[in-house]
């Protein structure tokens, strides 16, 4: 695996067609007092089981699933997490979440969440309000008491945010009980499988595990699949949905397939402004219909430079993605700005390497100060000079860490 820490120290095992741009004429949808509420949108799996046929059940079940960096971004949401606009990702390898759920009968259900081995009761009522929120369509949550013990590969604190890896890692475990639980009512305790690699991850299962990740977290459902992944109706991809993600695999040029992403750690802290309430404000935002319409023009444009490769294009993409980003935050009311000083002054060093060697080393921000440095795995040992004689003195205890374009997800038997 493609991973190297600056500071291994600090490094340990934890923690319709086109969506319609909101105007005044469709802004009545965007309700976000329905985020939590029962889900009742059509979802790509057949009828949930009756309650009085649920069998009687115990057993783990335990998935592995990625962390992803967005370069098209998701940045608005309506209704029952709806993207306002499509967004384009790539999922890590390194960076990754390991969720194991022991199920065992229990009437009214019951959950239980630990972080590294410790009960987290915070991360808790978050995953039992969104388990709450889908019991209509798992009706067995209301039979089955679940243990959920759940890892990161990436430091706590270190301001890479694991919701998107773990509701992954969590949806698929919920998927694989279901598939569990629906073959052991139609065929006999027979069907009953513990061992997770007894399943096959076809794509309606990905599918409607994106659909559940979804509803925990927007972003959480590209990360059921490895690659690159699309989430959002666009004409461009005619199979993309609102309600779940879905995997690019085919015309990817090769340089893209397994492409580098250093994140350099600027800032660790806890950010003042979360996701949730950044999409929020998008509500009032004066720029939010002209940012709508530029994403779903970008849609086209990023796949057709992952088709051939064109690396100057692809950067002046994405560098221009990360600052609309970043600049929307700011024009939003509240203001907010999660760019530290050392996040700009890291992009000068970026941009003047860039210009003194002319090799494609471009960067992208998530939500917030860190930074995603993005290059071809052949420039790798050029890049990692500019980290190590430059740009890590510009993170919170030198610390960043290696990673690129990753296969995706994975059951894990054992769990370890
Ligand atoms: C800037 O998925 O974290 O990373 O749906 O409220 O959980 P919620 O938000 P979240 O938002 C991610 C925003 C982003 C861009 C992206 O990943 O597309």
């Amino acid at each position: 695996m493609s991973c190297c820490f600056a500071h291994p120290q600090t490094i340990h095992r934890l923690d319709d067609l086109v969506q319609p741009p909101m105007n005044s004429e469709n802004k009545e949808k965007f309700d976000f007092s329905t985020v939590g509420a029962p889900v009742s949108e059509p979802h790509p799996q057949s009828e949930p089981l009756p309650l009085k046929e649920i069998p009687a059940l115990e057993g783990s079940v335990a998935w592995e699933a990625p962390s992803n960096i967005a370069l098209i971004k998701y940045w608005g949401k309506y209704g029952q997490q709806m993207p306002a606009n499509p967004s384009i990702s790539f999922s890590l390898k390194a960076c990754v979440s390991q969720t194991k759920v022991h199920f065992k009968p229990q009437s009214g259900g019951g959950v239980r969440f630990s972080l590294s081995g410790q009960q987290n009761l915070g991360f808790q009522t978050r995953i039992e309000n969104f388990l709450n929120s889908v019991e209509l369509r798992y009706p067995w949550l209301k039979e089955f008491a679940l243990d959920i013990e759940s890892t990161n590969s990436f430091p706590h604190s270190s301001g890479i945010a694991s919701s998107a890896s773990g509701f992954a890692a969590l949806a698929l475990c919920v998927e694989h009980i279901d598939q569990n639980v629906r073959l052991t009512a139609e065929q006999g305790p027979a069907a009953h499988h513990p061992e997770p690699t007894a399943y096959r991850a076809d794509a309606r299962f990905l599918n409607r595990a994106s659909h559940l990740a979804r509803l925990g977290s927007g972003s959480a459902c590209r990360s059921v699949y490895g690659g690159w992944v699309q989430w959002g109706m666009h004409p461009a991809t005619p199979e993309s949905r609102n309600e779940y993600a879905i995997a690019h695999q085919s015309a990817i040029h090769p340089v893209f397939t397994d492409y580098r992403d250093t994140i350099l750690l600027i800032h660790k802290a806890v950010k003042q402004t979360g996701s949730t309430a950044g999409h929020k404000l998008m509500e009032g935002n004066p720029y939010a219909d002209a940012r709508y319409r530029q994403a779903n023009e970008r849609i086209p444009r990023l796949l057709s430079i992952l088709a051939s490769g064109d690396l100057t294009e692809f950067g002046l993409l994405v560098e221009s993605e990360a600052l609309t980003l970043h600049a929307l935050m700011m024009a939003s009311d509240p203001s907010f700005m999660l760019m530290m000083p050392n996040t700009l002054a890291a992009i000068r060093e970026i941009q003047a390497f860039r210009k003194q060697t002319g090799l494609p080393v471009h960067y992208t921000l998530d939500a917030g100060a860190n930074l995603h440095l993005l290059y071809p795995a052949q420039h790798e040992t050029e890049v990692m000079s500019l980290i190590n004689n430059s740009l890590m003195h510009y993170c919170e205890n030198q610390a960043y860490i290696c990673d690129s374009v990753g296969t995706g997800p994975r059951p894990i038997n054992p769990f370890v």
